[in-house]
């Protein structure tokens, strides 16, 4: 006999190996096979699943039982109050970029003309999607150097009706309009080349590109900061999302290349996450 959703939901503890939030994944999934709410599903569990529908689900199951995200088993994640479509050509974004975002809002509400946005690596387009959606009357320049990742930011940014993002392909302020922005924001890849970190089974499924920046980690984050200086107006703000450990550097480089009003910021978790700096040339 087909499954009822408790007993698809009763082998969560199969997923204990793969994944911290065994139940979560597979209400999700289950939810996803259903089409229904999470909430109807924990509600209904005596429903019994149609065979297409128990199928899909084991082939599901089994998919984050191998340690492939939910987010790309579903092709979807939320960020904030939104929905994004994402794939393996574009990371899963994380809730700590959430920090670097508000900081971002913050900077271009105190803006008293049209704020220029530059978005640069914007994957799945969550931070360009997110600024364009908070600061009505901005336009956000979004640039990525995989037209794979462009694809995912465009159909992000149809979905949500939002005409004030426009995206380039090109690599970090090479790809940008000869033009000058309020703010550059950037969450570039920062983890160094065979760190440790790369072996978690999870971050296998996401594109090296948006991981891993050369020998050290600081590849991406010296070359923006470096090249920002010819993009931004007078005044104008950097924000970058770094590394657990990379803060100090940051700023000993942002200070030396001659940024000021520099200010390191934690994440929601109280790990060094942001740092932001002010161009006043
Ligand atoms: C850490 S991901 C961030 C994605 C998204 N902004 C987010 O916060 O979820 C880094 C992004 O940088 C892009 N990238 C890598 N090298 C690049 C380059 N040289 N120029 C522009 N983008 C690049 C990757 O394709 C990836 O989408």
């Amino acid at each position: 006999m087909v499954l009822s959703m408790k007993e698809a939901l009763g082998m969560e503890k199969e997923l204990s190996c793969a994944s911290d939030s065994p139940l979560l994944d597979t209400e999700m999934i289950l939810s996803f096979v259903m089409r229904q709410k999470r909430e109807y599903v924990r509600a209904h569990d005596e429903i019994r699943l149609s065979p297409m529908q128990e199928s899909s689900f084991r082939n599901l199951f089994e998919r984050r039982k191998l340690g492939e995200p939910v987010a790309y088993i579903l092709g979807r994640c939320f960020f904030w109050d939104f929905e994004l479509v994402v794939n393996s050509s574009v990371l899963i974004p994380r809730p700590e970029t959430e920090q670097l975002v508000e900081f971002a809002i913050e900077l271009a509400r105190k803006n008293n003309r049209r704020t220029c946005i530059a978005d640069l690596g914007t994957g799945s387009g969550v931070i360009a999607i997110a600024l364009a959606k908070a600061v009505k009357d901005s336009v956000v320049h979004a640039v990525d150097i995989s037209e794979d990742a462009l694809a995912v930011a465009r159909l992000n940014a149809n979905n949500l009706n939002l005409k004030n993002i426009k995206f380039h392909k090109g690599s970090w302020c090479s790809g940008l309009p000869e033009k000058r922005f309020d703010l550059i924001v950037a969450n570039p890849p920062y983890i160094k080349n065979g760190d440790d970190h790369l072996l978690k089974r999870e971050l296998s499924y996401e594109p090296m590109n948006s991981l891993v920046s050369g020998d050290l980690g600081y590849s991406a984050l010296n070359t923006i900061i470096d090249q920002s200086p010819n993009f931004l107006r007078k005044d104008a703000w950097l924000l970058l999302e770094h590394g657990y450990n990379q803060q100090e550097k940051i700023l000993d480089r942002l200070k030396t290349k001659g940024y000021s009003s520099l200010s390191g910021h934690q994440d929601l978790s109280g790990v060094d996450r942001v740092v932001i700096a002010r161009w006043q040339k």
